[in-house]
């Protein structure tokens, strides 16, 4: 792994040439941004084509990026991927079914811990609640991690917030406003940017593998959605009025989620929490919940050590909602 300083210059220098867009920068001015001497630079661009990066030299002129196409090949999520074993290993397709069992498979037959499956469209994507993902072909982020954590295995759907966290994180960095609306659908303006599906693979003490699935809407114009989620629905081009770089995104959202994952697994389900609480559009609100047995009107006073959303009932009765889809009353 690169040392940090070193890490922290040449993310400097591709931000400052991926923002130049077709301009060169001179070297003079990349030694300012970063506080080094042009020879530094001049070092720091070579261990940038080595990882990948095609950055043009011109004399007299200076540096320029090639920008990488937006595709979400094994190659370009690598190049610059800032995570120990979170996507170090990645399997990524043109389309396929869903990634799920494509994980689900892979898991079995003994994939890393970290390795992620990744498809620019899914025909078949699966979303919870036995719901369908629409996943098409316009830009959106289709994908499943597969991670081994030692942890009794009804301690897995803390993953599920967890993953929620690295998410709104990951967008919040864009200049995005997303909050999680519980269990784990993101929102932003009450439009929902990415959902989460977890699947457990486990025996009644031992997890073998937890595949995290995970879908977020990047580059998609409105008329991207199909009507039925159309009103429901957004992406971060559409909250910002550019499209994004994908790769990019994911692999913030990969370093987000590898921190959290990694603090989970040392000091446990509290901090992950209380970072979820904090981003949470449910906790103080009046809601309507909705499971298989009953619908329970009250506020939202919380989450429990398991991600179990607790409402309070006019009686002041606590409900514990284990699943289902919660509806938020705008008083
Ligand atoms: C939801 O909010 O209902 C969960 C949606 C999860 C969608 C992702 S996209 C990648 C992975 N593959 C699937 O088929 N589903 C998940």
């Amino acid at each position: 792994m690169a040392h940090t300083g070193e890490q922290t210059i040449k993310n400097q220098l591709v931000s400052a040439l991926t923002g130049a867009g077709d301009c060169y920068i001179s070297g003079q001015y990349l030694a300012e941004i970063a506080g080094c001497s042009r020879t530094a630079i001049w070092k720091h661009i070579d261990a940038l084509r080595k990882e990948g990066y095609e950055i043009e030299a011109v004399k007299k002129k200076g540096y320029r990026i090639v920008p990488r196409k937006d595709r979400l090949t094994e190659a370009d999520i690598l190049i610059g991927l800032e995570t120990e074993f979170i996507g170090k290993s990645i399997h990524a397709y043109e389309s396929v079914p869903t990634t799920q069992t494509i994980a689900s498979e892979l898991a079995a037959k003994g994939a890393v811990n970290g390795t992620i499956v990744i498809s620019e469209e899914q025909t078949e994507g699966k979303g919870r609640l036995r719901r369908v993902w629409h996943s098409p072909h316009q830009g959106g982020i289709w994908m499943s991690l597969i991670v081994k954590p030692d942890i009794p295995p009804y301690h897995a759907p803390r993953l599920t917030l967890l993953t929620a966290v690295a998410a709104v994180l990951a967008i919040r960095e864009t200049g995005v406003n997303a909050g999680i609306k519980w269990p784990n659908d993101v929102l932003v303006n009450g439009r929902k940017i990415a959902g989460i599906l977890t699947e457990l693979h486990a025996e009644s003490d031992r997890i073998h593998s937890v595949i995290i699935g995970i879908g977020i809407n990047v580059n998609q114009q409105p008329e991207d959605f199909i009507d039925e989620i159309k009103s429901l629905a957004t992406s971060l081009a559409i909250e910002k009025g550019i499209r994004l770089d994908r790769v990019a995104f994911l692999q913030r959202f990969l370093v987000h989620f590898e921190k959290l994952y990694q603090q989970f697994l040392k000091k446990g389900f509290l901090p992950i929490k209380r970072e979820w609480e904090t981003y949470s559009v449910t906790i103080g609100k009046k809601v309507t919940a909705k499971t298989a047995q009953k619908t329970i009107t009250g506020y939202a006073s919380g989450i429990n050590e398991d991600g179990i959303l607790v409402v309070r009932d006019e009686a002041a009765k606590d409900h514990l909602i284990y699943s289902g889809d919660i509806t938020i009353h705008h008083e």
